[in-house]
């Protein structure tokens, strides 16, 4: 049955938040769509899913494993697949088709597909395998192993599937020819309970007759160097990888190849590759058609095989791999001193560089070396004391047999800029390219506005974010650390949710964060754990439970919380049982309070304490969301006794705190553990803080991102722009006055009078300051999630400061939302969409409510739009879905 009468439409199918996901170990996937409309006020008051086993049946309306009939529902967003079951392998065809108001049914959607990975642990056949090495470096780095296996197919083939995995990171290669375009995989996971496995499609790829399949292996998280004390081989010291091949042949038949001891390996030209050291490359060692079938293997070695070990989980990863993601060509390079090129890439970034050589002038044997660095010394020389132990250099040894192109395999660098030496001779501005990496998330947000320095602002924030999503939530890419520092995720989280679609990502952290939990109930400061960070301080171990409230308010997924809940109640149990008096004194660990904040003095108890509070809110919400209501009254409680003991120890009666900094303010405002009362008198005091610096923030990691909300909240809307738009010391303007092209882990990472800051500890690539786009989103433009999820969007633009315009846009997973406002001659006009299916709040700051127009309207005679009030200066209007102007005396 078909019909084009349906005022609605399904498009953009997912499964489990992605498009046509192959290897997903979960067999009660979610399904979601967007559904879309030309007209204003649209819902979906049923859908139809149909999953088929071929698409044939697809195609021929035939729900082979599932029909799930004509369902009353408006839901779009996570709906469990409820067919007959599935198994290790299955590919599943899927379509849709949706009711309008008017009961009339929609075509039916494009069809998406889902494939089951290998979900039994009995379904694999394959062994670890790896070779012992010599490591021939100063720091005991070990050089990549090349590993292959010739095989014969004697019929067509239907369909190939490749699983692999890593202990280490490696690359997959068939025929001669790259698998896929993940890099890093499987990523970092703590190996010693689970790890991700990619599954590619390789029917492409094999043929009839004869194949080689080939395998190169690098050390990665798994031995190579990670954190900041010198550690490596921390989880084993012998890399291995794992893969199995799988055919189908047309007639159905089935056949696999599997790393085994049968398979042989040899070492080659990447002497060492190490994400935090470098590559060390001899192109004079290369061994061509060594992943091709043909190639004479006799002198290899046999492997090293291991079976595997049933307490490790393998899993398919939740989200994107790694990919190069884009390139960028540097904006000038300069001979900073004989023989030294800098070249200079205009954007502090992630990944590395690709080098080409004319080669005719080159000796063989010839070392290029590439040392990178964020920033430069005041003459010109590479700055790299801020990379303290990191080597971030990259060699290559030419063949010198003409053209040559280098590339890293399994190292990473943060920087701007590149220093070249070994190269006889001046290279062309083009030498170089620059590979940018990062988890491949959709974008989702965009904001503009009139002020050029904001637009910066969001622009380093999102250079922030593609930098440190690598494979966890790094503190940053560059120096001796790149660990998921807990506080610093959670900080970000919010603001990262607008600018991609970070579910899937954050979805496989937060299993880092259950692995690192220790027995008694405490969370980590960094995810994966390593040693000497076990116990999370307050803000970054609370972090297990900010995130997966974040998540919920964004995304609306509760199958997190559920899987979470009990890790979530220990900590809770853990932080309560040793303060009895509901102040947070206890277990507060490595404490960092409000890290690297300009005015010290604020109270570390307080902060802590403020913190409890805040995660006993949301464990309230996310008990409520999942239906455990006695335990919703419990956390409900418990934030009272603790707000209530927070007043008694540390306000005064005339709403003043004690250490008056900025963030004690913010803090207590934040998370509302003041009396009503006091509310505003604590408000003038944080702007009398903030007074007393010349219109300066001075606030750190936990002080910061809330700030401008709780100005904006009472009613110092002006303020908080003022800070937006400061372009003294301190301040986001600051930064870029002086050349940021990213988020600075310190407000004085570098200033005018003293030059860059302590290298100790300073990065130029840390996005914990660009949590301030969270309220550029959802104040300056105002797109806020009135219901979790999005389902109800709530619109509350907030014009301000000397911009004559701002507009964002955020695609939910109910689809499209925008905001945006215009001041013009006499009027403010106010652009929204709203996506069909949803409905949405709309304040309109205005004095004159009366005279609001819609289109040619009167507002509230607007199709779609139903007045509800005028309070406080704001006109409110309930919109049903569609795309409205309104403008406003
Ligand atoms: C990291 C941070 C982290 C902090 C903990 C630093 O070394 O770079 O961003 O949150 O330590 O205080």
């Amino acid at each position: 049955m078909t019909s084009t009468e349906a005022t609605i439409n399904p498009a953009g199918l997912t499964c489990e938040h992605l498009y046509d996901p192959i290897g997903l170990t979960t067999i009660r996937p979610r399904l979601g769509w967007i559904v879309e409309s030309d007209r204003r006020a649209q819902t979906q008051t049923a859908y139809q899913i149909l999953v088929a086993e071929s698409p044939e049946d697809l195609a021929n309306d035939a729900g082979t494993l599932w029909d799930s009939g004509q369902v009353p529902s408006d839901q779009t967003v996570d709906v469990v697949y409820a067919g007959r079951p599935l198994h290790s392998r299955q590919r599943c065809y899927w379509k849709v088709r949706v009711w309008d108001g008017q009961n009339q049914p929609s075509d039916y959607s494009e069809p998406a597909m889902w494939q089951i990975g290998l979900v039994d642990p009995e379904d694999w056949q394959a062994d670890w395998i790896g070779l012992e090495t010599e490591t021939t470096t100063d720091l005991e780095m070990k050089p990549a192993v090349f590993l292959r296996k010739a095989f014969a197919l004697d019929a067509p083939v239907a369909r190939a599937t490749l699983y692999a995995t890593a202990k280490g990171v490696y690359r997959p290669y068939l025929n001669g020819e790259r698998v896929g375009r993940a890099e890093l995989a499987p990523g970092w996971t703590d190996y010693h309970h689970r790890i991700q496995v990619q599954t590619y499609d390789v029917t492409a790829q094999v043929q009839e007759g004869e194949n080689a399949l080939g395998l190169l292996l690098g050390e990665g998280w798994y031995s190579g160097y990670i954190g900041f004390r010198g550690t490596h081989n921390y989880y084993g010291d012998r890399p291995a990888v794992l893969g199995q091949l799988e055919i189908v042949y047309e007639d159905g038949t089935t056949e696999r190849l599997v790393t085994d001891e049968t398979w042989t390996a040899e070492v080659g030209p990447i002497r060492y590759s190490d994400i935090q050291q470098g590559e060390r490359y001899d192109a004079r060692l290369e061994m061509p058609g060594w992943n091709a079938p043909g190639f004479d293997d006799q002198d290899w070695t046999s492997v090293l095989a291991q079976s595997r070990d049933p307490d490790v989980a393998l899993v398919s990863p939740p989200g994107p791999p790694m990919r190069v993601t884009r390139e960028i060509t540097p904006v000038s390079v300069t001979e900073q001193a004989p023989g030294v090129a800098i070249f200079d890439m205009g954007q502090n970034m992630v990944g590395w560089v690709q080098l080409r050589i004319e080669g005719e002038d080159v000796e063989p044997g010839t070392e290029i070396r590439l040392r990178h660095g964020e920033v430069l010394e005041p003459d010109g020389r590479l700055h790299t004391a801020n990379l303290r132990s990191a080597r971030a250099t990259d060699t290559y040894v030419t063949k010198g047999e003409g053209d040559e192109v280098f590339e890293p395999h399994f190292t990473y660098h943060g920087f701007r800029y590149v220093e070249v030496t070994g190269y006889p001779g001046e290279l062309p501005l083009d030498a170089l390219i620059g590979r940018v990496v990062h988890n491949d998330m959709p974008h989702t947000g965009t904001f503009e506005c009139s002020n050029a320095m904001v637009n910066q602002l969001w622009e380093n924030i999102l250079w922030g974010q593609r930098g440190n999503f690598v494979s966890i939530p790094t503190d940053c890419p560059q120096r001796d650390e790149r660990l998921g520092w807990t506080g610093d995720a959670q900080i970000f989280c919010r603001t990262a949710s607008f600018n991609m679609n970070v579910l899937p990502f954050f979805t496989k952290w937060l299993d880092d964060m259950s692995d690192a939990q220790t027995p008694d109930g405490a969370f980590p400061d960094v995810a994966p754990r390593i040693e000497g960070m076990n116990k999370g301080a307050p803000a970054w171990g609370d972090a297990a439970i900010i995130v997966p409230w974040t998540l919920y308010q964004v995304y609306g997924d509760t199958r997190l919380i559920e899987t979470h809940y009990e890790s979530m109640q220990a900590w809770m149990r853990y932080i309560q049982e040793v303060n009895p008096l509901y102040l947070r004194t206890q277990r507060l660990h490595n404490n960092y309070s409000d890290w690297v904040a300009l005015e010290k003095g604020s109270s570390a108890e307080q902060i802590a304490t403020a913190y409890w509070a805040k995660i006993a809110r949301m464990m309230a919400e996310m008990a409520e969301a999942i239906g455990r209501t006695l335990d919703a009254q419990r956390y409900g409680a418990l934030a009272e006794t603790i707000k209530q003991a927070y007043i008694t120890a540390y306000v005064n009666p005339d709403g003043e705190i004690e250490t008056h900094t900025q963030t004690a303010y913010v803090m207590a405002l934040d998370n509302d553990l003041l009396p009503e009362t006091l509310r505003s008198a604590a408000a003038d005091n944080l702007v009398e803080a903030i007074e007393r610096r010349q219109g300066h923030l001075a606030t750190g990691f936990l002080g910061t991102p809330p700030l401008c909300f709780v100005l904006t909240e009472y009613g110092h809307l002006d303020v908080a722009y003022a800070l937006l738009t400061q372009e003294t010391y301190p301040s986001w303007g600051y930064m870029i006055k002086n050349g940021a092209t990213t988020m600075w882990e310190r407000w004085n990472a570098y200033t005018r009078e003293t030059g860059i800051h302590d290298p100790g500890m300073n990065s130029f690539n840390h996005y914990a300051y660009g949590s301030i786009g969270e309220w550029l989103y959802r104040v300056v433009a105002g797109i806020n999630a009135g219901e979790p999820g999005y389902r109800h969007v709530a619109l509350r633009p907030r014009p301000g400061g000397d911009m004559t315009y701002a507009e964002a846009s955020y695609t939910s997973s109910h689809g499209l939302i925008r905001s945006g406002w215009y001041r013009e001659e006499n009027v403010t006009r106010f652009d929204v969409t709203v996506p069909a299916n949803t409905t949405a709040t709309l304040e309109i700051p205005t004095d004159d409510p009366d005279s609001i127009r819609e289109g040619d309207f009167p507002a509230d005679e607007a199709e779609g739009v139903t007045w509800i009030k005028y309070e406080n200066g704001f006109a409110v209007y309930h919109l049903g879905s569609g795309t409205y102007s309104f403008t406003a005396p």
